[in-house]
Order: structure tokens, then sequence, then C-alpha cells
């Protein structure tokens, strides 16, 4: 296990000194304390590598989609990335990714800017678009682990995952699974199926939210350990994708 995190790794750090050279932000840093920052569509070309350039995502490179996330919710976990309080356990090697990125975003006014970009974009364009590859058919990187799946086998049923949502998720992410920021939970219908299903396995397992410092993905790994096996799990993530098809 070691080795191979060791490897994915090596490849990671290729990819992300890739990101470096192409970006011509790096040479226009502001220092931590600065109260001016990069401004928000400049530094989200080096986001969009990764995310997609319309922020759709990246299912090659396992980053979720972004375009029109809340801004709280994106402040939160850039910062979460930042402290490694988010993407530091050894079987989260995408979140690896993203948190040695998230040294990147230097100062406060940085992340609110790239974080009100990002939620000005429209969600929904094709992923296709971010590489020109079909998604999912090409992962650059090593990443030999059971959260690594794209497709899941179970025949996911949307009726059962709507009476688990009802019962265990609405009351903090909403009837429509909107979202709420006052409970800090965030909007749940325009990430995509691989994304949500793995982001609830790390929940379950102890991957995400066990950090003592992460005290919102504490809450939701509650909830996450309710969810029975990988069926339930394909069951509820169906549903709020069933959600978004309705809207
Ligand atoms: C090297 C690829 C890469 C780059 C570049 C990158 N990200 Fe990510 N990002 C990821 C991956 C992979 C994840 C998913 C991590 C996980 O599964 O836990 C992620 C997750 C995130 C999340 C959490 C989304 C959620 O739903 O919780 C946010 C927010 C985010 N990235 C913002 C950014 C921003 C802003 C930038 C540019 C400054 C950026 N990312 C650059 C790969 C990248
Ligand atoms: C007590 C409130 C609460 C309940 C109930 C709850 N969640 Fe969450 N959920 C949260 C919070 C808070 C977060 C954000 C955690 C963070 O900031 O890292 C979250 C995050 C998530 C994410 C990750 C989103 C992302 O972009 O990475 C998914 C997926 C999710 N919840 C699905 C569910 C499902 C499915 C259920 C029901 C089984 C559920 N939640 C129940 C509070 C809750």
């Amino acid at each position: 296990m070691k080795l191979k995190v060791v490897k994915s790794l090596r490849v990671c750090i290729f990819g992300l000194a890739t990101v470096a050279s192409v970006s011509t932000v790096s040479a226009q840093q502001y220092p931590v304390s600065s109260d001016e920052g990069v401004d928000g569509e400049e530094l989200f070309a080096v986001c969009g590598f990764c995310h997609g350039m319309q922020g759709q995502g990246g299912p090659a490179l396992d980053a979720p989609p972004l375009a029109g996330m809340e801004a709280w919710y994106i402040e939160r976990q850039l910062k979460a990335f930042k402290s490694r309080v988010r993407g530091m356990h050894p079987e989260d090697v995408p979140g690896m990714q993203m948190s040695i990125v998230s040294g990147m975003v230097r100062n406060d006014v940085t992340i609110s800017n790239v974080a009100r970009y990002i939620e000005s974009l429209t969600p929904g364009a094709a992923p296709e678009l971010a590489r020109g590859e079909v998604a999912g058919t090409a992962r650059p990187f090593i990443w030999r682990s059971e959260y690594a799946k794209l497709e899941h086998s179970e025949p996911a049923d949307a009726v059962r995952g709507a009476e688990i949502y009802n019962g265990s998720c609405a009351a903090c992410h909403g009837t429509n699974g909107e979202g709420s920021q006052i409970l800090g939970s965030p909007r749940l219908t325009d990430l995509s199926v691989a994304y949500s299903h793995r982001q609830l396995q790390y929940f379950k397992n102890g991957v995400r939210g066990s950090n003592s410092e992460d005290v919102y993905g504490a809450q939701m790994a509650s909830f996450a350990k309710l969810l029975a096996d990988e069926q339930a799990i394909a069951d509820v993530v169906a549903y709020i994708d069933s959600i978004e098809a309705d809207k």
C-alpha cells in the first residue's frame, strides 16, 4: 500500500510541477498577510487543469465539478485542504493532490476571489471539454484503491435511495439537496455520481471527517455511518442524481 501511494504521489507531483510551469499566476502571488489577492478568474486557469476549464469536473483526475458551488463552502474546503484538515489520509490520493495545490492559494483575499468566481460559473458543461478526452477513459496517475472506481456494479435503486435521503439526509442538505449555509451543509445536486459515492465511502470509513479539527466533516461522518453498505450508498447517490435530472 505504502509503495503504491508513494508512486502515485510521484506521478502527482510531476503533474503538479506541470501545472505550476504552465501557470503565469505563480509569479504574481501576494503575501499571506496582504489585503490584496490574485484575481479569481486568472487563478482558475490553474484549477481548470484538473477541474475543467468551465469547472465542469475532470473525472480522469478524480476532480469534482465546481461550477456554481456555494462560495462559503468552497472557502471552507480550501482552508481545510490548506490546514491539512482534509486530504491527508493515505488512502485519499485525490485529496492529497488537492491538498498540495491548495498551497498556491496563499491568502484569504485570494481564497475569496476564486470562490466567488467559481460560484459565478454555470454548472453542467460536458466533462469531455476539459481535456479533449472521453470522460473517465484516461487516468494519468496510478491510484489502486477500493476508492478509485468510477463505476459501481450495484444496480442502484433511486426509490430506496429517496427513503434513505428523506430519513437521514434531508434535515441538513434540504428536501431537494439544495444545502443549507446555516447548517454548513453544501448543495449536493451538482456533484458527479462517482465523486459523491467516493465521499460517502470516505466519511463512512473515516478517510474524511476524522481529523479532530474537522467539525463539519465529523457531523457528516456520523450520518454516513448510518448507510449500511455499498448498496445503500449507491441508492442514495442515485436518488440525489435523480433530483438533479428532475430540476
Ligand atoms: C492537480 C489537480 C487539481 C488542481 C490543480 C486543483 N484541484 Fe481542487 N480538487 C482536486 C481533486 C482530485 C479533488 C477531490 C479531492 C477528494 O476527493 O477529496 C479536489 C477537490 C476540490 C474541492 C472540494 C470540492 C468539494 O465538493 O468538496 C474544492 C473546493 C477545490 N478542489 C477547489 C480547487 C481550486 C479553487 C483550485 C485552484 C486554485 C483547485 N481546486 C485546483 C484536484 C485538483
Ligand atoms: C448533521 C447534518 C448532516 C446530515 C444529516 C447529512 N450531512 Fe452530508 N454533509 C454535512 C456537512 C456539514 C458536510 C460538509 C462537510 C465538510 O465541510 O467537509 C456534508 C457533506 C456531504 C457530502 C460531500 C459534499 C462535497 O461536495 O464533498 C456528501 C456527498 C453528503 N454530505 C451527503 C450526505 C448524505 C447522502 C446524507 C444522508 C445519509 C447526509 N449527507 C447527511 C452535513 C450533514
